[in-house]
């Protein structure tokens, strides 16, 4: 393992000058990502309302609205506030130790560090905008605000409001 840290120290070193680019077409990069990805989603609140036609400056606010389950509930992230204190190491670290669902946390893994230091430097780009989202909360807790369950209902027992 030791032996192995002069080569892994290289692979950082040939890899910094590309992460540190943040050049219009990296920035670019980090936009079309955010945009296939899906990130607004669940980011942006309003964006899949609107079939995508929310504003770009409110991109990434994060949302109040929580993701309960087993897990307890989950809160998209304010990543604009989130870039704005964290160094871009930091974010690398902070993907690949993942955390609670439904953020797809195996999926941005899954991207190159490139990929992920695009999307960083894309979202730094924007600028801070928007208030932190609520922290996450345990199991077991009365939940605090608005929140979409992501556990499986009985079939029966739902029905849909139209237009709701
Ligand atoms: C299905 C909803 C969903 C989608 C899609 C999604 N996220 Fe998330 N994201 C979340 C939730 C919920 C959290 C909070 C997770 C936690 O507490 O561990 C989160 C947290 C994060 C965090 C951690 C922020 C911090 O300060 O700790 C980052 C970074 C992040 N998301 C980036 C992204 C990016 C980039 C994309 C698109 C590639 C994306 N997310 C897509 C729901 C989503």
């Amino acid at each position: 393992m030791l032996r192995q840290v002069p080569f892994l120290l290289v692979g950082w070193l040939a890899l910094a000058p590309a992460m540190a680019d943040t050049s219009a077409d990296v920035i670019e990069r980090g936009r079309y990502l955010v945009e296939i990805a899906g990130c607004n989603d669940c980011h942006s609140p309003g964006y899949a309302e609107s079939n995508g036609q929310l504003p770009e400056t409110a991109w990434l606010q994060g949302s109040p609205v929580g993701y309960s389950g087993p897990w307890g509930v989950s809160y998209a992230a304010n990543l604009r506030l989130a870039v704005e204190n964290m160094p871009l190491e930091a974010w690398q670290l902070r993907i690949e130790a993942g955390g609670l669902p439904p953020m797809p946390w195996p999926a941005m893994r899954a991207m190159s560090t490139e990929d992920r230091a695009a999307i960083y430097h894309y979202v730094k780009a924007l600028g801070p905008a928007g208030d932190w989202a609520p922290a996450a909360q345990p199991p077991g807790e009365p939940i605090r605000t608005l929140h979409i369950p992501f556990v499986p209902q009985n079939q029966d027992t739902a029905v849909v409001k139209a237009g709701g």
